[in-house]
């Protein structure tokens, strides 16, 4: 046999030598930590989402001492309403759940905690779709103002960065523009730019109680065949004023974050959603898999496509464990 001068085994001998010449990392600064508020008396377990709760206001202050304390610094927020009504009012209350916990999270915390609420009406809405719906359409431009309420309400209650999860056209100039017109020149938007119509939101709906109770989404998020398509959204948001734009769900879509890293100089998020959260449970909770071994390697998969800023429920698991062998 040929002498080998390349032996590639050389770096892979210990766990130092592998952690030498590792190329991806993934950091619980990294994470961003999505969790549900409710207007509920009582904070619940999804059960579809094993170890992911509906918190009540005061619940989710003592969780996300917890959260910080493993070294995350940053929360989405979901709010789960008692009422619900045509046009969504309670997503633009300043009394209404998420400006609540926006507030007592900023009382409780300060500048250490990111937060970040989704902006979005199904949560809100009596019929379960994202925007105002006429003669069984969902319509865009009515919407928009809405939208933007809610982004101002959540900035005046303390929001960092409000994220736009809606898939309307032109939501994103819609929100900077009422943002800056009211002073909150310094509220970044996330947006979910490449949102695709996916099944793997089904968790999610089951959580917040969100699941359109006619048609679907198929007319306002993105058809997953496309990427082109994606790209476009993307340059759209940017455009219109976009910090941060976003790639969801994450494990099917990992080739549409990859181009996007190779187009765009912007921070790239992706959302490892709900459906792909409960896979790994389900599969975890048989015995089928090993749950932290999997859950690094699906991490680090969205890393290495080119995301620099990962949503997901694992966030506390992961953080809690990278924080005791660090
Ligand atoms: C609301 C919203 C959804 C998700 C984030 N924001 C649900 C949807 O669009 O149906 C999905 C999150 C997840 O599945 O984890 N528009
Ligand atoms: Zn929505």
């Amino acid at each position: 046999m040929d002498r080998l001068i390349e032996r590639p085994r050389r770096l892979r001998r210990t766990e130092a030598l592998r952690q030498l010449v590792r190329e991806t990392w993934v950091q619980p600064s990294d994470l961003l930590f999505p969790m549900f508020v409710t207007e509920e008396s009582e904070s619940r377990e999804i059960p579809s989402m094993p170890g992911i709760w509906r918190y009540t206001v005061d619940d989710v202050c003592r969780k996300v001492e917890e959260v910080v304390r493993v070294g995350l610094k940053a929360v989405m927020l979901f709010g789960i309403p008692l009422q619900k009504d045509e046009v969504g009012s309670q997503a633009y209350q300043p009394t209404g759940v998420v400006p609540r916990a926006i507030g007592a999270l900023r009382k409780n915390f300060g500048d250490s905690l990111l937060i970040v609420p989704d902006v979005c009406l199904c949560e809100y809405t009596s019929h379960g779709h994202c925007g105002v719906v006429k003669e069984g359409e969902v319509q865009n431009d009515a919407t928009l103002e809405l939208l933007a309420r809610a982004a101002v309400c959540y900035a005046e209650a303390g929001a960092d960065i409000v994220a736009p999860s809606d898939m309307m056209d032109g939501r994103v100039a819609a929100i900077r523009e009422a943002l800056d017109a009211n002073g909150f020149t310094q509220v970044g938007i996330m947006a979910y730019s490449a949102k695709y119509a996916s099944g793997f939101y089904g968790p999610f709906r089951e959580a917040a109680g969100s699941a359109p109770q006619f048609g679907d989404r198929r007319s306002y998020q993105m058809d997953p065949p496309n990427l082109r398509e994606a790209m476009r959204e993307i340059a759209l948001d940017i455009r219109e004023g976009a910090d941060i734009v976003m790639v969801k769900p994450g494990l099917a879509y990992l080739d549409v974050l990859h181009v996007a890293r190779e187009r765009f100089d912007v921070p790239l998020a992706v959302y490892n959603v709900s459906g792909e959260y409960s896979l790994v449970k389900a599969a975890a909770m048989n015995g089928w898999i090993e749950e932290e071994r999997i859950v690094e390697e699906i991490l680090t998969a969205f890393k290495r496509a080119g995301a620099d800023i990962i949503l997901t429920y694992h966030a506390l698991d992961y953080a809690r464990r990278w924080h005791k062998i660090h």
